[in-house]
Order: structure tokens, then sequence, then C-alpha cells
């Protein structure tokens, strides 16, 4: 059942068991829908939000040109048998006079927060609004977007909010390209390009399993040498780091997990990727 409208909504949650919340942009793939997947396994009741929140983009990005597909999201998601959709209008999230932002502390600021300043400030705020509109016992996020994980348990513990957040893994497409609503923007051409993203991953984890004195700094300058070397790629960042803090980390010792983190632009195609890597054995 599709809703606009936040009274209309509490009304049809109320009672309802256990509820189980995804928010989504829309545009909707595999990797949304092994959330949907997952919350309704967990909750009685299933919510899925659908909204491009334009407080997450940047001046210069593609807010206006993210793609929307609302009739045939609702058909995959019934299909998948949720309860309600939520689909509120920009003017419903963001009523005239609205003036109030969350910011999240540090886990914020390196990476994405970096090259996307602001980012993280529009995330947080239209999540803690969705919770509050929702109210649900659990929230289904993808591992995908690594640091956004971070951000929303760091949102949630700091201030005491009520849900519940579970996380999914990645899904990817055989080939192992991350599932992205933005993989539409690429060409054939590109498609194959961006799979460098995939090829680094795999091979940082070959560099780095098993050896107990890894140069990170050089691992780390092989995969930049590797996306420089498609033609129309472009770096924003290359980052092994701490899967807490998100700070960068320059040696493994001691450490139990590093996480790799990928934003890489190919053509004006964005694309994020990471792999948390396990060092048991060091
Ligand atoms: P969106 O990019 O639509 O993603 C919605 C959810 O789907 C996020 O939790 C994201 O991590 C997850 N997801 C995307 N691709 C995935 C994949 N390949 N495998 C597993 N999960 C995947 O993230 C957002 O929207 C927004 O920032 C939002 C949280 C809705 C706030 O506006």
């Amino acid at each position: 059942m599709l809703i606009h409208d936040i009274a209309e909504l509490r009304q049809a949650l109320d009672e309802k068991g256990a509820v189980g919340f995804v928010p989504t942009m829309g545009a909707l793939h595999e990797g949304h829908l092994s959330l949907v997947r997952e919350a309704k396994k967990q909750c009685e009741c299933v919510v899925v939000s659908i909204f491009v929140n334009p407080t997450q983009f940047g001046p210069s990005e593609d807010f206006s040109k993210y793609p929307r597909s609302l009739e045939s999201d609702c058909e995959l998601l019934r299909r998948e048998n949720v309860d309600f959709v939520f689909a509120p209008a920009v003017e419903t999230v963001y009523p005239k006079g609205f003036e109030t932002y969350v910011e999240v502390g540090s886990v914020a600021e390196p990476l994405e927060g970096r090259f996307r300043p602001g980012h993280f400030r529009g995330v947080a705020s239209v999540v803690l609004k969705l919770f509050n509109m929702v109210r649900s016992d659990a929230a289904f996020f993808g591992q995908k977007d690594f640091q956004q994980v971070r951000v929303i348990q760091k949102m949630i513990d700091d201030l005491n909010v009520p849900v519940r957040l579970v996380v999914c893994p990645t899904v990817r497409e055989s080939d192992g390209l991350a599932m992205s609503s933005r993989n539409r923007y690429l060409t054939p051409q590109q498609r194959e390009d961006a799979l460098v993203l995939y090829r680094c991953l795999t091979k940082a984890t070959l560099r780095i399993c098993g050896e107990q004195n890894v140069d990170l700094a050089a691992v780390r300058r092989e995969m930049e040498q590797m996306i420089l070397a498609v033609k129309g790629a472009g770096i924003d960042y290359v980052s092994f780091a701490d899967p807490q803090t998100l700070q960068e980390v320059h040696s493994l010792k001691n450490l139990e997990k590093v996480v790799l983190l990928l934003a890489v632009r190919i053509g004006t195609t964005r694309l994020i990727d990471n792999r948390v890597m396990e060092l048991g054995d060091h």
C-alpha cells in the first residue's frame, strides 16, 4: 500500500507488531531488495520509504537527474509483500521554515564527508526524521555505504534513538560490481571499466591476508595505479581505515580488522565500494 502522508502512515502502523523499516531513495535493485527480505524475516510489518532527499546532495551533484521510478519500485515491493511504501513529497519532509539539522561528529568527517561536504548532515537529518515518522523497531541498512552505517549508528547512540540498526552485506552483480542506482548512468564501456573497484578489493585482500608486515602505503599506491590505468577514471580516495573510527591506518600491527574504502569516478559517475578484512592471523 502506497502512502504519501505522515498521519496516514501513523494510522496504518498503529497496533502493528514489530515494524521493520528500510529507508531508500528508490530506483530499487537487488541490493535494496536484500534489505527488504531481511526485514521481512525479522519483523511482522515492513515499511520501505522512497524519498530522494535533496539535503544530502551537493549543489553540483545529481539530485535533479537522480533516477526516479516510483511505479516500477512499488511493483517490485508488492512482489516482496512489503506492507507499506512511504513516499512523502519534499514539502512533507521539509515544510516551509524547516531549519533544524543533525551534525554527527568525527566519523562523518573523512572520506565521503571530505568529498561531499554537508552530505552526512543531510543523511543524518532525513534518517532521524524518517525514524520519527515511522517509529520502527528495527531499521535495515547496507554495508555498501559503510560510512553511512557508522554515521547512523553514532547518531542512534549519541541521541538515544530507540531503533535497532541491522547491517546487511553488499549485493553484487555476478562479475563483482556492487549494485547501485547510479550504475545505470554507465555506458557499456564504463560498465566494464567500473570493475576496477572490485579488482582493487580482491587484489588488496590478497596482498594483506597472511602478510605480517604489509607496506600499506605501497598497497595503496598499487590500487591507485590500477585505477588510473583505466581511461577516464579518477580517484576521490583509496583508504585503509579503522572500521570503527574510519580514521586512516598506517600499519596493521595490533589491528583485528581494517576496511578498504574506495571512491572512484568513472566518467562523471561516482562509485563507492568497500571491504572489511579480518587480520586474525597477525
Ligand atoms: P539508497 O542509496 O537508495 O540506499 C538505500 C539502502 O540500500 C542503503 O542502506 C544502502 O546501503 C543500501 N544498498 C544500496 N546498494 C546496496 C547493495 N549493493 N547491497 C546492499 N545494500 C545496498 O542510502 C541511501 O539511499 C540514502 O542515503 C538514505 C539512507 C535513504 C537517506 O536518504
